[in-house]
């Protein structure tokens, strides 16, 4: 019998229990962790769907992560940044708060104001923090847009959110080349009337003409009285994909997602002043935001941010960053992990790893092989594991082993228990509580600090995405179960969204670029399992009459990496005569995954025409493209 352990010394019952009893007044407590300018006079105001927390109450996020830490950590390294070709920057709470006055005096210079949003598109640097900070000091809301998207993607993002400034660099550095950012967002702001400035961190040469260079904005003076923000004021809109074609713009409010990303922090990570965080996300992501950019400022504690891949040049990078800095706790995916480990154990047991003390993993299911390597390979043995599950909309953790607050037995591939004050269910299709040991669907019974505000501009949307499959109940759309023990296990999306290296991509957005090509008719795209990747992109194309090219599946794959960006690259484009359907028109996606899985087909009686069937298989037999 196998014993993990969160073995870190803590175990204070007390925050679960006062938690249970009543969560409104539980969080009352723990924001008050934090710096207010005016107290809040309604700690929640429940109206469901809505939630706003701390109603009433002021105060500012950048605040929180740099001004209360001047007078004791102004020179506490913040971030040791890295680069892929191995150059190195420290910079440090002091330097921090500085760069950051500055950028939101040249923000406002810029005409910036509360409410107003600012596009970020940058690569992992500093910058890219400072950057979202200075927006939370003047109020105004900042959407980043992770770097890897195309022209096109980025152009939908700024003109959906309104953004008035885009904020950018000429370059990305990745896999010893250099990705250039600058052409992109030229590319993108030939259609984005809304943009008045252009401000860009010109890393390898001048800033191109017209675009305010990053030099200019840090002559702005260093100091900046932060602004008094109402806890129900938006912070930032974070585009994710969803079921529909278009990626919605999940909007976060400040006081309440503050609230939320800090104690998550402290309670998952058990942060102490000594620490040297490394968690391997990128900011454009919602990992990058809670726990890269908000989570360890607010904590005051150090990091290490990488730009750069895992296994650049080699397959020891992580474990040299590791060493190097000495690295306390490192936050990464299941898919790099599971990438490393193809490389075997002697390559990170000839590093020393023996700083670290807790791991963790987030963002799609952890099999239990790839735990207990972490576990044991990684970590030594010493190390808890915490996998912690949550969504770009739930703003911070909400399943997770929590070593800084209690001492819990881990189960490899089980999140173990929700965090305190969310009461959660797994159901069935009706909404009735499924028996232990059944998967059903997870739903959520009570709000969050960290919950979205709403979906940008669409209240209705926002219902009826997560409020309505199961009424009274949010619903992320993941597929769970419940153990003997109480303990959660996520079993993957219940919806059209696939996992891939842990980005979040929906079918339906692959399957409208797929039909925008003037040769596609119809498209259906299913997830396959991928041994590294979770899931890989599989597509599924009926031509118009007549087309006739056998680079059509070729050409679709660039095309989709082109136009959402090269994580959306299908691994495979196959051309079919015809797409199954039900006899009411519903395509049926669960058989063309097993057309490609090799699986059985099960139940076809449904279908509308079952030869299909044999169509698709002769034409995905011998090709692939
Ligand atoms: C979806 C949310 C968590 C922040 C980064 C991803 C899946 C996330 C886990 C986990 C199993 C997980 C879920 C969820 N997911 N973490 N620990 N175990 N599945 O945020 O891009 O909004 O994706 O990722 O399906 O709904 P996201």
């Amino acid at each position: 019998m196998e014993a993990y352990h969160t073995n870190l010394g803590n175990h204070d019952t007390s925050v679960r229990e006062a938690a249970t009893h009543d969560y409104v007044r539980f969080w009352d407590g723990e924001a008050r962790h934090l710096h207010w300018f005016e107290p809040w006079s309604q700690t929640l105001s429940w109206n469901p769907p809505f939630a706003r927390w701390f109603v009433g109450g002021t105060t500012n996020m950048s605040y929180n992560a740099l001004d209360v830490h001047q007078e004791t950590r102004s020179d506490k390294p913040a971030i040791y940044w890295e680069g892929e070709d191995g150059s190195t920057r420290t910079i440090t709470y002091g330097e921090m708060y500085r760069m950051v006055c500055r950028l939101a005096n040249a923000l406002e210079g810029l005409g910036v104001k509360k409410g107003d949003r600012v596009t970020l598109y940058m690569p992992m640097v500093p910058e890219l923090i400072a950057s979202m900070l200075a927006c939370a000091r003047i109020g105004a809301v900042h959407t980043v847009v992770f770097s890897g998207f195309s022209s096109s993607s980025l152009a939908d993002r700024i003109n959906d959110s309104g953004s008035g400034v885009l904020i950018t660099a000429d370059v990305g550095y990745r896999r010893g080349g250099s990705i250039d950012l600058a052409r992109t967002a030229k590319e993108a702001l030939d259609r984005t009337p809304s943009v008045r400035h252009t401000v860009v961190l010109n890393r390898a040469g001048p800033a191109p003409h017209g675009w305010i260079p990053w030099s200019d904005m840090m002559e702005h003076p260093d100091s900046h009285r932060a602004a008094a923000v109402s806890s129900t004021d938006p912070l930032f809109i974070l585009y994710t994909s969803g079921t529909t074609g278009k990626p919605k713009g999940v909007l976060h409010g400040t006081g309440g997602y503050m609230t939320h990303v800090h104690s998550t922090f402290g309670w998952a990570f058990d942060i102490r002043d000594g620490d040297v965080y490394f968690c391997t996300a990128d900011v454009g992501w919602v990992t990058g935001h809670s726990y890269v950019a908000y989570g360890p400022l607010l904590c005051g504690a150090t990091q290490i941010m990488y730009e750069g891949v895992p296994d650049y040049p080699d397959a020891s990078r992580l474990w040299k960053i590791i060493e190097r800095y000495g690295a306390t706790i490192l936050y990464t995916t299941p898919t790099a992990l599971r990438m490393l480990i193809k490389y075997g154990d002697k390559i990170p047991r000839s590093h020393d790893l023996s700083t670290l003390r807790l791991l963790g993993s987030v963002g799609e299911p952890i099999n239990p092989e790839v735990w207990r390597w972490y576990h044991d390979t990684i970590g030594g043995g010493r190390c808890p594991v915490i996998d912690t599950w949550w969504q770009t909309e739930t703003g911070g953790m909400l399943i997770s082993a929590l070593p800084g607050i209690e001492s819990l037995p881990l189960k490899p591939g089980s999140g173990t228990l929700p965090i305190p004050g969310v009461q959660m269910e797994v159901v069935d299709e009706e909404g009735t509580p499924a028996a232990p040991d059944t998967k059903g669907y997870l739903t959520i019974r009570n709000p969050w600090p960290g919950v979205m505000l709403t979906l940008w501009g669409d209240d209705q949307k926002y219902r009826d995405t997560y409020w309505s499959r199961f009424p009274g109940r949010y619903y992320p759309g993941d597929y769970a179960k419940v153990d003997g023990d109480g303990y959660l296990w996520l079993l993957g999306r219940a919806d059209d969204i696939l996992k891939v290296s842990g980005h979040r991509i929906g079918t339906a957005e692959l399957e409208s670029c797929l039909v925008s090509h003037e040769a596609v008719a119809e498209s259906a795209v299913v997830g396959v399992p991928d041994s590294i990747r979770g899931e890989g992109i599989v597509a599924f194309v009926v031509l118009r009459e007549g087309i006739q090219d056998a680079n059509i599946g070729q050409a679709l794959r660039e095309m989709v990496a082109g136009q959402i960006g090269p994580v959306a690259r299908p691994d495979a484009v196959y051309p079919v005569p015809a797409l199954p359907k039900t006899r009411s028109g519903k395509i049926m996606r669960r058989l063309l995954r097993s057309m490609v899985t090799g699986g059985s087909t099960g139940d076809t009686t449904t279908m509308e025409d079952s030869s299909v069937l044999d169509g698709i298989r002769d034409s995905i037999g011998g090709r692939s493209g």
